[in-house]
């Protein structure tokens, strides 16, 4: 006899114990969307990045979903750059965020963008090989890196020649270094860290990581309900004008608590068979009773094209929400048709490989606000 259930998203809560941090982290959200309801902004909540189901209590192992974040963080960085709108984005932990994506590790290694000059002019690491320049023991290469959590009060070795930012920070050592950026670098980044700056400075961007499926619903109420309850000085509630951009990729199943293994799988047995229970949609509560007549644009990916809007459209009809974005994974950097109800419309942009070229997301948020701007009138607030 199977034991496989249909939970609805009420079941799924009763049973599926919410993070540790959830009450903590949505009175920080609450606070973060009254500031900025209070200064004008349209709110947006960008959900982004893959889930994991765990198959242990400790884990070991997990099944994940394809996303890097790509799609999500560089939306956020649309939406924050037209100045109307404050994000508060729910990301897979460790997967792409706004602005340091650029830099990640993989696509654009920062630390080969670096280099260090000397008193002299020369550049540690050109010519002679970096140790001929530390006095260590042993034949070390280098010494111990300190953590950037925690610097140690006396650095072993200072690379960082520039002044302490904070007075209460050690001095440094070693002044006749620098580091500089290599010139064709120079302007990318300072026009990035410019914009990271502003958007630091003016708090209009509140991250929250997740891990696993049931910890991403968990925040997706928590923050939907908060968006969908706040209101201004006016008091009047944000509604229409907060947005909920679902690019995530979400587990269909998982694994419920009270089943799930205490400790590593064993794998003794051989073969390992896995049943799975089905994550409620949640499309539909969140449109009708968390977000409070918000515009919600879901996304929907395929790899099969002749299925892909008629998917959409399921999705559309059956959720009753604004607008399903449907992306094909081979290309979906380039294209993506919008579904709404009373049409389909593509977007496209040439292919590019280059790091210079524009990206599809530009298109999507600029299209996205005049449609949410549309909704919002319509709405009257
Ligand atoms: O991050 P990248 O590498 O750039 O990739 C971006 C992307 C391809 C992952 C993205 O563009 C995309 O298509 N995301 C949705 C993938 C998908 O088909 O998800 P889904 O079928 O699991 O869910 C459909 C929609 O409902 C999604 O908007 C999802 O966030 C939402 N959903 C689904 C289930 C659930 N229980 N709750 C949800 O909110």
């Amino acid at each position: 006899m199977s034991t496989h259930t249909q939970f609805s998203a009420e079941d799924f809560f009763a049973q599926q114990p919410p993070p540790k941090d959830l009450d903590k982290r949505l009175e920080a959200v609450q606070r973060f969307v009254e500031r900025n309801v209070n200064e004008g902004r349209r709110v947006v909540l960008i959900t982004s990045g893959g889930t994991t189901v765990p198959l242990e209590h400790n884990v070991v192992r997990f099944l994940d979903n394809f996303s890097a974040g790509t799609r999500g963080a560089a939306s956020a960085e649309h939406f924050l750059g037209s100045g109307r709108y404050a994000v508060i984005f729910l990301h897979r932990q460790h997967s792409l965020q706004p602005f340091s994506r650029h830099y990640s590790h993989s696509t654009n290694p920062f630390l080969d963008l670096l280099d260090v000059v000397e008193a002299d002019g020369g550049v540690l690491g050109k010519g002679k090989a970096p140790a001929e320049h530390l006095p260590l023991p042993d034949g070390h290469l280098f010494p111990p890196i300190p953590s950037m959590q925690s610097p140690p009060s006396s650095p072993p070795l200072a690379y960082t020649p520039l002044p302490p930012l904070n007075a209460d920070e050690p001095p440094n050592t070693d002044h006749g270094l620098t580091i500089q950026i290599r010139p064709p670098h120079l302007a990318p980044m300072l026009s990035l860290l410019r914009s990271y700056k502003v958007v630091k400075s003016l708090g209009i961007l509140h991250s929250i990581p997740y891990t696993t499926v049931s910890e991403y619903l968990w925040y997706l109420r928590g923050i939907s309900r908060v968006m969908g309850q706040t209101k201004d000085r006016q008091g009047q509630a944000l509604g229409r004008r907060g947005m909920y951009y679902l690019a995530a990729a979400v587990s269909d199943f998982f694994i419920p608590y009270t089943k799930m293994s205490e400790h590593k799988i064993q794998s003794g047995k051989g073969s390992l068979v896995i049943e799975m229970d089905q994550v409620p949609k949640v499309l539909k509560t969140m449109v009708d009773e968390w977000s409070n007549e918000g515009f919600i644009v879901s996304f929907k990916l395929e790899t099969d094209p002749s299925i892909l809007i008629p998917k959409a459209r399921t999705a559309l009809e059956r959720y009753g929400h604004q607008i399903v974005i449907g992306n094909l994974l081979d290309t979906r950097k380039h294209e993506v048709v919008f579904v709404q109800k009373d049409g389909e419309e593509w977007l496209r942009i040439p292919h590019h490989d280059g790091p210079d070229g524009k990206e599809i997301e530009e298109d999507i948020i600029a299209r996205l606000m005049e449609l949410h701007e549309a909704w919002t009138s319509k709405g009257g607030v």
